[in-house]
């Protein structure tokens, strides 16, 4: 049957009728939201690249995390920014680095919150890369032993999961061994299974300050035009031992949200990065766009997408327009 007995607008025709056939929501539920922990006191840096981003001491952060408990936020993924940088990035698994700092101070205050560590070395290395170097080549397999003592000290501070996100092969086992090992075996591992090579993690690494000082992240992070790839690394990371799959960025990239739905039972989470948020924030400054309207279709299009869990900086407006 066609039109004229068919006419799909009855359906649309006032906001009950359209909450009553709406198939995708967006809830507060689904959202977690990043954090930038540095040395210090008492201080709150501007991201300039992403208005309303900061580097928080870790006073601050408490109180950010604050905002995030009130506004019903389940998690936080927590980002580190050193003090020193070396190249071995031992920052990244000090006892009192940032983040094992940072975990035990939240964790004290907000027991139930939960919260997530990503656990990279770029941060934490002089060269910038997520991983050792010799010969100007990101070595794979001795970097994995510093990224399991990474995530087994997260795990040690009270971290309640870990999200490696710098793209070595075997991470994912060694990681989840290493936890086994230590006496870890119910942390959970959220693993960036998908992580494209892409420009719009530009911001993050001005926040950060993780840009690497030679070459780029191409030789280990994912070549952007590949999908067929994507489902092999999924494979892989399940294989491993993952429990949750990321697929980074969201808006270039949700078809791979779909067919990792599509393909995979486990949960997914896509993750907004900062070269998206950028966007937004940019355009509605000018007045070119509605950030709430444009902020709440764009995350709703990830879980229409497929995504469970949407890992974004628009976290804390997202929560107070869905309330
Ligand atoms: C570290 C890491 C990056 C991001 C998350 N973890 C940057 C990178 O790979 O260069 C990007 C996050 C964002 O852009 O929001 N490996």
């Amino acid at each position: 049957m066609y039109y004229p007995v068919v006419r799909p607008r009855r359906l649309r025709s006032g906001e009950n009728m359209r909450r009553l056939v709406r198939e995708n929501y967006l809830r507060v539920d689904d959202l977690i939201y990043p954090l930038f922990v540095m040395e210090g006191e008492n201080t709150k840096k501007p991201v300039e690249s992403m208005p309303g981003v900061y580097n928080l001491t870790i006073d601050q952060l408490l109180a950010e995390v604050e905002l995030v408990q009130s506004l019903g936020i389940p998690g936080i993924l927590l980002f580190g920014i050193p003090e020193y940088k070396d190249c071995t990035g031992s920052g990244a698994y000090a006892e009192n680095g940032i983040i094992q700092k940072a975990v035990r101070a939240i964790k004290d205050k907000y027991p139930d919150l939960l919260v997530i560590t990503d656990v990279c070395l770029c941060e934490y290395t002089d060269h910038g890369h997520c991983g050792l170097i010799r010969d100007g080549e990101v070595l794979n397999d001795a970097t994995l032993e510093l990224l399991a003592r990474t995530a087994v000290s997260h795990a040690r501070a009270g971290a309640d999961m870990v999200a490696p996100s710098d793209m070595m092969d075997g991470r994912v086992q060694a990681i989840r061994q290493a936890l086994d090992d230590e006496g870890f075996s119910n942390i959970p591992v959220m693993a960036y299974s998908v992580k494209y090579a892409s420009a719009f993690y530009g911001p993050f690494r001005e926040a950060a300050g993780s840009a690497p000082q030679f070459g780029d992240r191409k030789a280990y992070q994912m070549d952007p035009p590949n999908k067929r790839e994507a489902l092999r690394e999924v494979e892989q990371d399940i294989a491993e031992g993952t429990d949750i799959i990321i697929v980074k960025p969201a808006m270039a990239y949700m078809d791979i949200i779909a067919a990792v739905r599509d393909n995979f039972d486990h949960p997914v989470a896509a993750y907004n990065v900062s070269g998206e948020y950028s966007m937004i924030k940019a355009a509605a400054r000018m007045g070119w766009i509605d950030e709430q309207k444009t902020t709440l279709e764009l995350l709703t299009g990830m879980k229409r997408a497929g995504a469970d869990i949407i890992i974004t900086y628009h976290a804390l407006d997202a929560a107070r327009w869905i309330k």
